[in-house]
């Protein structure tokens, strides 16, 4: 897919303007909360402080890339099942912030899950269960690999 963009316009409003991908969510607008987390080649970043010149002929995946309605994710499903999503503004930012790190490290520590997600601000959860849901997928991930 190729647009044309104001070198000034940002990646976030590039992704929810243009693209209508309302997923990624905007919150502090300047770095700090991580709503607006996606990943750019596979490495989360801060979509309100990239341009989206920046993200030229490269990969970027939102909440919308990662699983469906019909078909959740496997990080989507633990979070539901570990009540890991409250009002659900964070989460996008969170599942990605989480899927980046499972990509490098399938068997995260609870200290490696608390640290990839200390980008991400959420509100409502206390953090608890977003750490038990990624510590529970990572075991799904664990268990399925020593199957096959
Ligand atoms: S909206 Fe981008 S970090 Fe808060
Ligand atoms: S679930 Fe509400 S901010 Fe995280």
């Amino acid at each position: 897919m190729s647009l044309e963009v104001k070198p000034t316009t940002r990646l976030i409003d590039v992704l929810r303007d243009d693209l209508g991908l309302t997923g990624t969510k905007e919150g502090c607008g300047k770095g700090d909360c991580g709503a607006c987390t996606v990943l750019l080649d596979g490495i989360a970043v801060n979509s309100c402080l990239v341009l989206a010149v920046q993200a030229d002929k490269k990969e970027v995946t939102t909440v919308e890339g990662l699983g469906s309605p019909d078909e959740l994710h496997p990080l989507q499903e633990a979070f539901l099942r570990n009540g890991a999503v409250q009002c659900g503004y964070c989460t996008p930012g969170v599942l990605l912030s989480a899927k980046t790190l499972l990509d490098r490290n399938p068997k995260p520590t609870r200290e490696q899950i608390a640290v990839a997600i200390s980008g991400n601000l959420c509100r409502c959860t206390g953090y608890k269960q977003i750490i038990d849901a990624v510590a529970d997928v990572a075991q799904v991930i664990g268990a399925e690999r020593a199957a096959n």
